[in-house]
């Protein structure tokens, strides 16, 4: 059994957790998309960033999704018509559709063949296309405080080992991706509201505020949970 057939309810849209927290996401990986855009959110899961897309651009943009996960897909196309199922190595789209290609810890899910969905990622975006990816970064001490406080909640789920800054550069480098920006974020935000804490959310607004900062300081940076990479 996909493990992720069990994981639908809380990657979905109806979670407001996850909601809450693709909106504060947002605010780091929508400014560096121009519209009008077309999107491709590769391994969507339920459509929680193809919710995040909609959100901020409405009809600006013009986002499609693909997962691997029928259950994911199931849950993804009470939203989103335009959500399929459909592989990241071997996309069902023509070349040269997108002018993003985002993958969200998806990478991770195909380790090996990285390569290979880069290369699709490639063939269907535009000349002037660009690729984001959103990973949890591996080094952070805070990913690692929060997977504790997961176990002792009893709420852990265990994922493939995640990549480093520096692994996840080369593969996209490797792929004939030339790296326009990468930055570390997530200090407090998904800290906080990924474990479930009622507490946490009134806060989130703040939590935003704080990351902000934390992402412009070299040495808290290592810190962050997440990483973006943007590469054309
Ligand atoms: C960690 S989840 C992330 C889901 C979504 N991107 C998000 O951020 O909420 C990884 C997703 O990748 C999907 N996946 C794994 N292998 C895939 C493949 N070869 N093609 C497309 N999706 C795949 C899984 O089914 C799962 O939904």
């Amino acid at each position: 059994m996909d493990k992720y057939d069990k994981l639908v309810e809380s990657y979905s849209i109806q979670n407001k957790q996850s909601t809450d927290y693709v909106k504060l996401l947002s605010e780091y990986i929508c400014p560096h998309i121009k519209t009008p855009a077309k999107i491709l959110d590769n391994g969507c899961g339920a459509g929680i960033c193809m919710y995040m897309f909609t959100k901020k651009f409405g009809k600006k943009a013009t986002v499609e999704g693909i997962d691997i996960n029928k259950k994911m897909i199931k849950e993804a196309k009470k939203f989103f018509k335009q959500a399929k199922v459909g592989n990241a190595l071997k996309l069902n789209f023509k070349n040269k559709t997108f002018d993003y290609v985002f993958m969200s810890s998806l990478l991770v899910e195909i380790r090996g063949q990285e390569g290979k969905a880069l290369k699709e990622a490639k063939r269907v975006l535009k000349p002037e296309g660009k690729l984001i990816i959103l990973t949890t970064n591996h080094d952070s001490l805070l990913q690692a405080l929060r997977n504790l406080g997961l176990k002792i909640l009893g709420k852990y789920v265990e994922y493939p080992k995640q990549y480093t800054m520096k692994e996840m550069k080369t593969i996209v480098e490797n792929s004939d991706f030339k790296i326009l920006n990468s930055f570390y974020t997530d200090y407090t935000m998904g800290f906080f509201s990924g474990l479930g804490t009622k507490l946490s959310i009134p806060f989130l607004g703040k939590l935003s505020i704080i990351d902000k900062i934390f992402t412009k300081i070299p040495i808290i940076n290592l810190l962050g949970r997440k990483m973006i990479i943007i590469a054309e």
